[in-house]
């Protein structure tokens, strides 16, 4: 979800003004997915190296994500949106964690729409953290390295219970993945767009998946 910052420079306002209305496109996106027949939408939040922007920013985004949880319990409830969170979350405030397993628990039963926020959330350290639970479990269970499958392997990535990502939207016109899903993208789609996040809407979801309807997918296959 990039260029909220670009966003609200563009109308002489502070950069968190541009997060909150990013957050107000995603309402919309949500609904326009499930519309459409998304099963799992994944958003790209806030990433590990997000830490280095100013403390304020920071702050702000934070916040936003505690407001989001909390206050849209019942707009995901009502939807049947189950929400997810990817990510480290442990160095989180726990007044903050204590809001999102709140609202991970409301949302549990819910099966129309899987939602996750990727939250201090970067592939690499995901893979890392991955390779190190499974070399724990090698060692406890005495496995061999050839044991170990891709299949194995998934099983310690944050997105255990989701699957491959068949598309991925970059908006605010950079071209790269930027530590996002890299493990989980192998085979997906991507389509970048110069749209700045708050701008995305239903009809810019919808473009971009007539695109992906007319990619062919061969898996490396003929
Ligand atoms: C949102 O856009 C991405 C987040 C980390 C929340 P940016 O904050 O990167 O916006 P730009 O790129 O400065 O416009
Ligand atoms: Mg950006």
């Amino acid at each position: 979800m990039d260029g909220n910052g670009r966003w609200a420079r563009a109308r002489n306002m502070p950069r968190f003004l541009g997060h909150r209305q990013g957050a107000k496109a995603l309402e919309e996106i949500l609904n326009a997915a499930q519309d459409a027949g998304v099963k799992y939408l994944t958003v790209y939040a806030f990433s590990v190296d997000n830490w280095k922007r100013s403390a304020r920013e920071v702050r702000a985004l934070l916040k936003l994500l505690e407001y989001y949880v909390d206050t849209k319990a019942a707009f995901f409830k009502k939807h049947n949106m189950r929400l997810g969170i990817i990510g480290d979350t442990d160095v989180l405030a726990k007044a903050l964690r204590d809001k999102i397993n709140k609202t991970l628990v409301r949302t549990k039963t819910c099966d129309g729409m899987t939602f996750s926020i990727a939250f201090n959330y970067g592939a690499r350290p995901e893979i890392v953290r991955a390779a190190q639970m499974l070399c724990r479990e090698c060692l406890k269970k005495k496995m061999r390295p050839a044991d170990i499958d891709e299949k194995t392997f998934a099983r310690f990535l944050y997105t255990r219970a989701l699957p491959d990502p068949d598309l991925i939207i970059r908006t605010g016109g950079e071209q790269r993945l930027s530590n996002f899903l890299l493990w989980q993208a192998s085979y997906a789609e991507l389509y970048f767009t110069d749209t700045l996040w708050p701008d995305f809407n239903k009809k810019e979801l919808e473009k971009a998946l007539l695109a992906y309807s007319r990619r062919q997918r061969r898996f490396g296959g003929l």
